[in-house]
């Protein structure tokens, strides 16, 4: 068989599986983020450099969904280097990590002090957007 007669749909399949990333993830659209949430500025926004410890928490509680990189390893995690997400205010995200979506297997992470979640969307922006995987 030519390689010109596999489906384009079943290279794609393969290819995502090959790169591991929930590439096709679909938010939830009743996983609305109040407006003053949203708005809400990160307090860490000048120390950068505080990202590294939000990796080390990172590392230590989303992974096992979300894997190293934030690619969306699990069933419905959701992909974080996705446009979709990055395109969020860190308010948006730090509200969404405070909450979590229950129903849809986020967790709320609101036990964790509110520096280390605002360390951890420090992280978040740290990740490399994937249009182009390799
Ligand atoms: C038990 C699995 C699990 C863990 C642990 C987990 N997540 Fe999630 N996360 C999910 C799932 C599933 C979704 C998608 C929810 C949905 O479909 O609405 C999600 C969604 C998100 C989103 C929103 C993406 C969007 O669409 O805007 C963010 C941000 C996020 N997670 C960050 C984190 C961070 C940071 C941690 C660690 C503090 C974490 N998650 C831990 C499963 C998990």
């Amino acid at each position: 068989m030519s390689l010109a007669r596999i489906p384009f749909w079943l290279v794609m399949l393969i290819a995502s599986m090959v790169v591991a990333q929930n590439v096709n993830y679909q938010q939830d659209p009743n996983w609305k983020v109040p407006v003053e949430a949203a708005e809400k500025k990160n307090p860490l926004a000048n120390q950068p450099e505080l990202a590294a410890g939000g990796k080390k928490l990172f590392i230590r509680i989303c992974v096992e969904c979300h894997g190293r990189s934030g690619e969306g390893v699990k069933r419905n995690a959701a992909d974080l280097q996705l446009s979709i997400v990055q395109a969020q205010s860190d308010g948006a995200l730090f509200w969404k990590i405070t909450n979590g979506n229950p129903d849809r297997g986020m967790p709320s992470f609101s036990r964790l002090p509110e520096l280390q979640r605002w360390q951890i969307v420090l992280y978040l922006r740290a990740l490399k957007p994937t249009e182009s995987s390799s």
